[in-house]
C-alpha cells in the first residue's frame, strides 16, 4: 500500500494505491523513470459514514479498479505507461483509456505520470 486518498463530492469515493515491489522501490527511492515491470493499482469505493462510529468515514460499494503497467516498448505513445479500467471485474470501455494519460501527463509528467506517493 503506498497511500490512501479521498474525492469530493460528486464522486465521494475512498481509495487505495497499490504497487507491485518494482513500483515501491521505485517510490521509496524516488527513482523516475519507473522501471518496465512496476504496477500500480488504484481500489476506489464510495464512501459512507460509518454506522458505528459517527466521525468515521468508511469504504461503501466498489466502484472502479485503475491499473498502470509500464511497459516503456509497448506503451510508448502513452509515457510508457498502460493504463486499464476495470467496473464489476469486466474491463471498461476502451476510448475512456484516452481520458487517463491526458489527465496524468497535465499534471504529474515530472514524476513520471505518477500522482501517489508515501506520505510526508
Ligand atoms: C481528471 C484526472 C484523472 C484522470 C482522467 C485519470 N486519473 Fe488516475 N489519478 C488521478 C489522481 C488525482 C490520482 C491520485 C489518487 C487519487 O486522488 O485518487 C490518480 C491515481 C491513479 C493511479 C495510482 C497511481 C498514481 O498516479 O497515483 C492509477 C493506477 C490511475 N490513476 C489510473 C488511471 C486510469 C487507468 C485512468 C483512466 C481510466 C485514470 N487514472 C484517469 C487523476 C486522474
Amino acid at each position: 500500500m503506498i497511500a490512501p486518498a479521498e474525492e469530493a463530492a460528486p464522486l465521494d469515493e475512498l481509495r487505495v494505491v497499490l504497487g507491485n515491489p518494482a513500483a515501491v522501490k521505485a517510490i521509496e527511492n524516488s527513482t523516475v523513470p519507473f522501471p518496465d515491470g512496476a504496477i500500480l493499482v488504484k481500489l476506489a469505493y464510495k464512501r459512507k459514514q460509518s454506522p458505528d462510529f459517527e466521525t468515521a468515514t468508511i469504504p461503501d460499494q466498489a466502484t472502479t479498479v485503475q491499473v498502470m503497467v509500464k511497459d516503456s516498448r509497448r506503451y510508448a505513445s502513452t509515457g510508457g505507461w498502460g493504463y486499464g479500467r476495470f467496473i464489476n471485474g469486466q474491463p471498461a470501455d476502451l476510448a475512456q483509456h484516452q481520458t487517463c494519460f491526458a489527465c496524468h501527463e497535465a499534471r504529474v509528467k515530472s514524476r513520471d505520470y505518477v500522482f501517489t506517493h508515501f506520505a510526508a
